[in-house]
């Protein structure tokens, strides 16, 4: 592996080159520009070791303790696992009480308006905290830190913040951390470039049981309404053989399902110039690692080929849930979107699916209410939900993001009508997952236990291959294995079963 990249070209420091620290005013001062973040550097993308977190910052974290508090997707969930990891290797220990936390880390999520206002919320509410116990450090990272804007929100109203890094900085964290302890001012630091894929970061995952792998990060789709591209860089493959030698790994440690991360998993391996190894390629790679399940998220139904298909076909541990972001059922729409697909060529592909894959459960997103979305275009939507039958799909409202194409476009559907269309979805999306459901009764499903329920502890919680939760009465020992579960009562989000046996996976 080589390190041979010099950084400096697209380091933002925000020290003065004779070692002083200069006083960032606004996300231009410490070298960000979001416009950056659109162009697409042609320089090769390295593979980098992380460093060794050198003696001195190892015993930083000493008798003290961290709260990461996480915002968004399952990237940023597993991004938090990384930076979890970088912090108990430096001594501190975790705690989910952020007001008592000696560091406090809100790893941000930027994909709508509100999941941006819970973040500037929580960090209005932590002044008093920060007021009261000026040594703790305050940090803001994730999506949100590559924005220029939110940067510049954060260092005019948010000045008890110390310290904002980007998603390409997240190695950076423990030099980072401690000029936050030894300055005065906001340490800062967002490479608005893409970043190298860091490998053997530390992570601390949670359970023991299910674990998440990233196999690409960032994103070449650039959707007209998503702030990804953005926020994640450009695609960057992880090389099989890191992945697959992780996977072993955790294989070996017990882990039971793995989940392989991406924005577009589907695009794996297009990046990776020195060979020819697709998604496909490393499922069926993977598909003969001993791990009961195998699963995958987000896939574009751009990048969807014949290859994976067959390769999912196959079964075994990789199971049968596929998530395929549709958007919208109007060709017009997805073309305005950027989606490159028609509504048309998008149903092919989840008829190509059902044939190879009768059991798929497939689930989806919709956006309602992108610019100019007609009555009959948002008809067309729910008319796709009924020819698909997704088992679930999370639908939003479209949320104009900062620097996006969409952005320029007349954000014209009055808020009612965006409000009156989403609920018109989900109650066709709820119908159906509750028929889909039903369809499963007095069927024999394998769950994976994952635990007791949210709401009463006699009841157990587990997940089937197409990922449908289901809440049974057993005993605690079924607690991480596989058993079987006969359905009594469907519902429309979950399913009542009874225990009839365990599982020999
Ligand atoms: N990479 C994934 C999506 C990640 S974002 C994919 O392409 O499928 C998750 C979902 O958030 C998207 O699928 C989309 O439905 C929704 N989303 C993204 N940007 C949005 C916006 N500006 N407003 C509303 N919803 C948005
Ligand atoms: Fe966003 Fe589109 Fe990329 Fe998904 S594929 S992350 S929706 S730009
Ligand atoms: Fe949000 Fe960033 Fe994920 S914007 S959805 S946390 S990639």
């Amino acid at each position: 592996m080589s390190d041979k990249k010099d950084y400096g070209q697209y380091f933002q420091s925000t020290y003065e080159p004779d070692g002083n620290r200069k006083r960032p005013k606004t996300a231009e001062d410490v070298g960000y520009s979001q416009q950056e973040g659109k162009r697409r550097g042609k320089e090769e993308v390295m593979v980098v070791n992380f460093d060794p977190i050198p003696d001195e910052l190892k015993c930083l974290g000493r008798e003290r303790t961290y709260c990461i508090v996480t915002f968004g997707c399952q990237m940023n969930e597993h991004d938090s696992e990384t930076i979890a990891g970088i912090l108990e290797d430096m001594g501190y220990t975790a705690t989910t009480n952020e007001r008592e936390a000696d560091v406090v880390l809100y790893n941000t999520c930027a994909i709508r308006e509100n999941a941006e206002d819970r973040v500037f919320g929580h960090l209005g509410a932590l002044k008093a905290v920060k007021l009261e116990r000026p040594d703790m450090i305050l940090g803001v990272c994730g999506c949100m830190s590559q924005d220029e804007s939110v940067v510049n929100r954060i260092l005019t109203t948010y000045q008890h913040v110390d310290l904002i890094f980007g998603t390409h900085n997240i190695h950076r964290l423990p030099i980072l951390l401690r000029d936050a302890y030894y300055s005065k001012e906001m340490v800062v630091e967002v490479w608005a470039k893409e970043g190298d894929v860091i490998e053997n970061m530390p992570k601390i995952r949670e359970g023991g049981l299910k674990a998440w792998v990233n196999i690409i990060y960032g994103c070449d789709k650039f959707c007209t309404y998503c702030i990804v591209p953005y926020t994640r860089g450009k695609e960057r493959s992880r090389l099989p053989e890191d992945v697959i030698a992780e996977v072993r790994e955790l294989a070996r440690q017990g882990y039971q399902e793995i989940t392989l991360l991406g924005q577009n998993v589907n695009a794996y391996g297009k990046d990776l110039e020195d060979r020819d190894y697709l998604f496909g390629d490393l499922m069926d790679d993977i598909s003969k690692i001993d791990i009961p399940r195998i699963r995958f998220t987000t896939s574009h139904p751009r990048d969807f080929d014949d290859h994976l298909v067959e390769v999912l076909a196959k079964g075994g541990n990789l199971v049968e849930h596929i998530h395929l972001p549709v958007q919208s059922g109007n060709t017009e729409v997805l073309r305005k979107m950027s989606r490159k697909y028609s509504r048309e060529e998008y149903l092919e592909l989840v008829d190509k699916i059902k044939r190879a894959i009768p059991n798929a459960v497939l689930t989806t997103d919709i956006i309602v209410g992108f610019p100019g979305e007609t009555e009959e275009q948002f008809q067309d939507t729910l008319s796709l939900m009924e020819e698909v039958r997704y088992d679930s799909a999370y639908t939003f409202i479209y949320s104009p993001r900062h620097g996006t194409p969409a952005e320029g476009m007349e954000d014209d559907i009055p808020e009612e009508v965006k409000k009156e269309r989403l609920q018109r979805l989900m109650s066709v999306v709820n119908r159906i997952s509750r028929e889909k459901n039903e369809a499963l009764r007095g069927e024999i499903v394998e769950v994976l236990v994952e635990g007791e329920s949210k709401n009463n502890p006699d009841v157990l919680s587990g997940r089937t291959r197409g990922n449908k939760l289901v809440h049974f009465v057993g005993p605690k020992d079924c607690i991480g294995k596989f058993v079987h579960v006969k359905i009594t009562e469907p519902q429309t989000w979950a399913l009542k079963g009874e225990l009839m046996t365990r599982v020999e996976v």
